[in-house]
């Protein structure tokens, strides 16, 4: 049984903790190859999604999987509602609890918003991710993909390629791994990695092919072109002479390597189109696995909270 009220990062869940998510999510899974891809676990309860910042994957994911839950889900389009009229997130969180939400999705560009509101209001409060802090549910459902394809993790060479100053997938998949004995190496250009991850007990390296040798798994991660004005690489066309991931890089690493990438993609920036149609590559697994991972964590929280 998870023993917290809300999902706010891997940092403070232990390898116990994890292992119970995974496990549940396999059984999730299961539920998604019936004709009837339902089950009446969350029937009654009431799931907010609140995206300050764009999403697809996650805000949909979330979407289906409390359906398959049998929860009633609300959707909140920031731009769409109060928060363009001043409303503070603290009078949206009393808001939502007054409406008697039972959980809270949240995306929040400022690291430690979803903290902040998990302080303040009684619903379960999920991350969905928080400015460069943490992505745990990503971090999560990467694991998962990972376990389900190479069953054990200790011990795997894990190489993440890219922003990983400004990457909250990258944080939430390093304290995953780690907790699981990966080894996990960072490479990118220097710019975009900043000394301090050394901390997270990573290898950094900056040169592609050498970071790829010998790897199980590489988890390609997105060049945030919105970053761009930042300045932080020479150019587009640099990075991707320098990183982009190609069949013929793929080479340096093992013959089985799992290729992952959490989305969106940039194709034909940081990943070519051919690598994303190798058989190797589990980008749309990645997806699928989502959604049984946050049908997962809406359970358990729903449990831990009874
Ligand atoms: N991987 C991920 O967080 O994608 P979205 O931004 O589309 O949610």
């Amino acid at each position: 049984m998870l023993k917290t009220k809300d999902l706010l990062g891997l940092e403070n869940l232990t390898k116990k903790e994890i292992e119970l998510i995974l496990d549940t999510a396999i059984n999730f899974k299961g539920v998604f190859t019936r004709s009837v891809k339902k089950v009446p676990a969350l029937r009654g309860k009431t799931v907010v999604n609140l995206f300050y910042e764009p999403s697809t994957r996650t805000s949909k994911s979330f979407e289906v999987a409390a359906q398959r839950l049998s929860a009633d889900v609300i959707d909140i389009t920031t731009s769409m509602s109060s928060v363009v009229k001043g409303e503070s997130l603290i009078d949206i969180g009393k808001t939502l609890e007054a409406m008697k939400a039972d959980f809270v999705v949240i995306r929040h560009a400022m690291a430690g918003t979803p903290k902040i509101l998990a302080e303040n209001i009684s619903a379960a409060v999920i991350n969905a991710g928080d400015g460069f802090h943490e992505h745990p549910t990503q971090g999560l459902l990467d694991l998962y993909t990972i376990r389900e394809n190479l069953d054990e993790i200790k011990g795997l060479k894990v190489v993440i390629v890219g922003d990983i100053g400004h990457s909250r997938v990258a944080k939430s998949n390093i304290l995953a791994l780690n907790k699981f004995g990966a080894k996990v190496t960072v490479v990118g250009p220097p710019t975009l990695i900043p000394d301090s991850i050394k901390e997270m007990g990573v290898d950094i390296e900056y040169n592609l092919k050498k970071a790829l040798e010998n790897a199980d798994v590489v988890n390609i991660l997105r060049i945030q072109l919105e970053r761009q004005n930042k300045n932080l690489f020479p150019s587009l066309r640099e990075y991707t002479a320098l990183y982009k991931v190609t069949p013929e890089i793929l080479k340096y690493a093992k013959k089985s390597v799992l290729i992952m990438h959490p989305g969106p993609m940039n194709r034909g920036i940081e990943i070519s189109s051919e690598v994303v149609n190798l058989k190797n590559a589990v980008i749309n697994e990645q997806v699928t696995n989502g959604i049984a991972i946050r049908m997962a964590i809406l359970y358990l929280l729903a449990k831990a909270n009874k």
